[in-house]
């Protein structure tokens, strides 16, 4: 009896197998020089969990990629094998030394482009030019964004669209001229926005209602395009922060500092690298069965 049993294991077994062999060799496709299963594919059956974070031979574009989180989570990419990181920003001084750091640390080919997000034909340019220069897209990290903490009835409307036209619609842009040479190339990909806690929830005292609704849309906007990019295999998540320890937060240091950390039941505000695994997982097959999700990684802000 259990010498039948061990055989129908068996046998289901090599059927499984057979069966993922299939699938892999049914999106390998057209070129032997892709990856056997491409980024964002379904992988099935079982691999080695750390060969799945694995980023070997991908491209990854990251806005805002010069300094803080961008830049943080650029690094934890790169140490998974990326072949070449294109970071997008306004600073070109900062993103030019951030590149460099990329190389010299991870010997991976890094190149900076100079870009205002919210240009959408210098975006759709600049997307071209990655490919032609690094080979490929696979990944986007959406890391530019701006903040400012104005009193609703104080808020003019230039300002307030600023932070909606650099946080939404520059997102949108991006991920659209990205997401179209995806779809080209047939290889699906992983499109990380980066939302905020603010998104779910208001920062209390802060008087930031622009920040807040343009981080509430772009989490809605990353679940929209997940759902109609799910046939191409692009997958959109969103990280939402809390505070996090990064130049956009120290204009507000003296102010505001105290009340965050005591808002916030871990006692502090985060490291700019407690995002990077998440932003890796996100990025890589590891996880390849998740898309329409926003990850907050908050230090426990938001369960109060
Ligand atoms: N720091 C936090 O506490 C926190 C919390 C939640 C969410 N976030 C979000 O994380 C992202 C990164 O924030 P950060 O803390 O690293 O900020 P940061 O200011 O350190 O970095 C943002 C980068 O975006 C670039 N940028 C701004 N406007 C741009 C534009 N129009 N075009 C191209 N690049 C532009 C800046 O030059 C900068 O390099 C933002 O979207 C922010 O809203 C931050």
């Amino acid at each position: 009896m259990a010498t039948a049993s061990i055989q129908i294991v068996l046998e289901q077994d090599s059927i499984l197998s057979q069966q993922i062999v299939n699938e892999r060799s049914m999106v390998a496709t057209n070129d032997d020089s892709e990856p056997a299963v491409p980024v964002g594919a379904s992988v099935g059956g079982k691999r080695n969990v750390f060969d799945m974070f694995s980023l070997d031979g991908r491209v990854a574009v990251i806005t805002g990629g010069a300094r803080g989180l961008g830049y943080s989570m650029a690094e934890g990419l790169c140490a998974a094998g990326l072949s070449g990181v294109a970071i997008l920003d306004l600073q070109s001084d900062l993103g030019e030394r951030a590149c460099e750091q990329l190389y010299s640390e991870f010997g991976v080919s890094a190149k900076f482009y100079r870009l205002d997000v919210r240009d959408e034909i210098a975006v759709q340019d600049t997307m071209n030019s990655v490919v032609r220069d690094l080979g490929r897209i696979d990944i986007l990290i959406l890391s530019a964004g701006v903040a400012d903490i104005v009193h609703a009835e104080e808020y003019s409307p230039e300002k307030f669209r600023r932070v909606i036209d650099i946080n939404l619609n520059g997102s949108f842009l991006c991920a659209q001229a990205a997401g179209k040479l995806m779809i080209a190339a047939g290889r699906g990909g992983s499109i990380v926005f980066v939302g905020s806690m603010s998104g779910s929830i208001v920062n209390w005292p802060n008087p930031q209602c622009a920040y807040n609704s343009s981080k509430a849309a772009v989490i809605h906007l990353m679940k929209s395009l997940s759902a109609e990019w799910a046939k191409h295999r692009i997958r959109c998540n969103s990280i939402s922060p809390g505070y996090m320890d990064t130049p956009l937060n120290t204009t507000f240091e003296g102010e505001y500092f105290h009340e965050w950390k005591s808002r916030t039941p871990m006692g502090r505000l985060g490291r700019p690298d407690e995002l990077a695994g998440c932003a890796l997982w996100l990025a890589s097959d590891a996880s390849s069965y998740c898309t329409g999700s926003d990850i907050l990684i908050d230090g426990g802000y938001t369960v109060l």
